[in-house]
């Protein structure tokens, strides 16, 4: 007999199996970041609850969420406070347009707490709903900046192989990834620059990790000489690379690069959209690397825990003066920019991430989950292991001696998530890194039953491997 889940608000009468959900998943939705011939033919998984750091989907399986959604869960699912606040302004306020000279106080309280938060000198907020539109908004308040400051030429931007700033066509030709490049259109667009990651792994075997920051830091006032600093308007980077690998740079890095861009006067750009509120064990990875003077900054993800969209480029004082003393209307924005329900709801998620300690428990936990990362680097499989905060990559190799990597055909990371999966974790696999980024209200004994499973699915991804089965994948 197969388990039955209620329809939602479908108006649909009855209740509904596995089967039929998945059908009707098939027949109508397109997923992101999909290869739809193979998702039609497995079928998606169904989740229909979740609490905590645990998910449940129409089979009864409970599932450890070790992504956090995607990097955005960060104060855990089913928080009752979140649903009130919302459900209270939607009746008092359920939406206020921003474009014509018109507010909404929880916009206003909001920019007010983020510029607090964040890096000294972000002192304005331009409000978007996902990390692409925040990256994009700061993409084009970095050109815009310099034509109002009387250097229009200033217009190429710098950003690093293996980033992801997003999938619209400006971030995806941002992103350092060749496959965003296939989904259509001609990108990357002109006027995009790239330099090499801070990959130590990769790229800096020869050096000590120290040496090898300093190496790649390198790179980009190289680049910039090369194009010219008055070609240059800005530099997008993640604090730790995430979709691109899970790439922690060295402790040397990030404080020169911020020397470069000062010196060169190239806008510095961070993308906090995954390290942001507290992944790092601080309230955004620029306080974790030493980036003291981000000029902008796109925060997404964790800013509402993910319980309803809402994203925000923080701008700096030098930035946002020019634009208000020389006006001229900012042709940019969304609908939905300062929505009065998503900033009331950001509003709860920040005082709950402040009163709970929860970025201070990510602190206190962090040597804990770094041991835990650190012990999987005697597994057959794994070459590198790399944390900081509660965000690890394990990388996985065909040989550990060489650092050579699988064929990407063996889809070796692929493997083992649907391992870890088959054993209640959620677990990526970004190529052949395997990513961990649990909610961050996740216990000591919760992050051992992770990394036990996480063993298991590796020794059973080398069983695989080891029989060549290229089996149920
Ligand atoms: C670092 C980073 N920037 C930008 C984005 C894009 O955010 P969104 O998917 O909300 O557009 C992501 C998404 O994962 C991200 O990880």
């Amino acid at each position: 007999m197969p388990r039955l889940t209620p329809s939602c608000r479908t108006g649909r009468p009855g209740n509904r199996s596995t089967a039929d959900w998945q059908a009707a998943d098939n027949g109508h939705y397109l997923h992101p970041f999909s290869d739809y011939k193979e998702l039609h033919a497995e079928g998606a998984r169904i989740q229909v609850r979740a609490e905590g750091i645990y998910m449940w989907d129409t089979q009864g399986n409970r599932i450890i969420d070790g992504l956090a959604g995607l990097g955005c869960v960060n104060i855990g699912y089913g928080r009752q406070e979140l649903a009130r606040v919302a459900a209270e302004q939607m009746s008092q306020l359920s939406f206020c347009q921003s474009f014509f000279r018109t507010s909404n106080q929880p916009a206003i309280e909001l920019a007010e707490q983020l510029t607090q938060l964040a890096p000294a000198g972000l002192t304005h907020v331009f409000y978007a709903s996902s990390g692409s539109e925040a990256n994009e908004t700061c993409f084009k308040l970095a050109r815009r900046y310099w034509q109002l400051a009387g250097r229009p030429q200033k217009k190429i931007v710098i950003a690093r192989a293996n980033a992801y700033h997003g999938s619209t066509i400006a971030t995806s030709s941002l992103s350092g990834l060749p496959d965003l490049y296939d989904s259509g259109g001609d990108m990357p667009i002109a006027g995009i620059a790239r330099i090499g990651a801070p990959y130590w792994y990769l790229e800096g075997a020869d050096l000590s990790p120290e040496e090898f920051g300093m190496r790649a830091a390198g790179w980009l006032e190289a680049r910039i000489l090369d194009l010219g600093a008055d070609n240059v308007a800005a530099f997008f980077a993640e604090p730790i690379q995430g979709a691109g690998g899970a790439i922690i740079p060295p402790a040397t890095y990030w404080p020169e690069i911020q020397r470069i861009c000062t010196k060169y006067e190239v806008l510095l750009s961070v993308d906090e959209v995954v390290c942001g509120f507290g992944r790092t064990g601080h309230w955004f990875g620029s306080h974790r690397f030493g980036i003291q003077q981000p000029d902008l900054m796109a925060v997404a993800k964790g800013i509402t825990s993910a319980y309803i969209p809402l994203s925000a480029a923080l701008v700096s004082n030098r930035v946002a003066a020019v634009l208000i003393d020389r006006g001229g209307e900012f042709y940019h924005g969304f609908t939905h920019s300062g929505h009065p329900v998503a900033c009331a709801v950001a509003l709860e998620n920040i005082r709950i991430l402040r009163e709970e300690r929860i970025v201070e428990h990510v602190a206190a936990i962090e040597p804990h989950f770094a041991a835990r990362v650190a012990a999987l680097a005697d597994h057959p499989l794994v070459g590198d292991v790399r944390s900081c905060g509660l965000f690890a990559g394990i990388q996985l190799v065909a040989d550990k001696r060489a650092r050579q990597m699988f064929d990407s055909s063996i889809r070796a990371g692929d493997r083992c998530s649907r391992e870890a999966l088959a054993r209640g974790l959620a677990l990526r696999s970004i190529g052949d890194t395997m990513a961990l980024m649990p909610p961050l209200v996740i216990t000591e004994e919760e992050i051992d039953t992770v990394f036990d499973i996480t063993r298991e699915a590796l020794d059973a991804t080398a069983r695989q491997l080891e029989r060549g089965t290229h089996g149920p994948r």
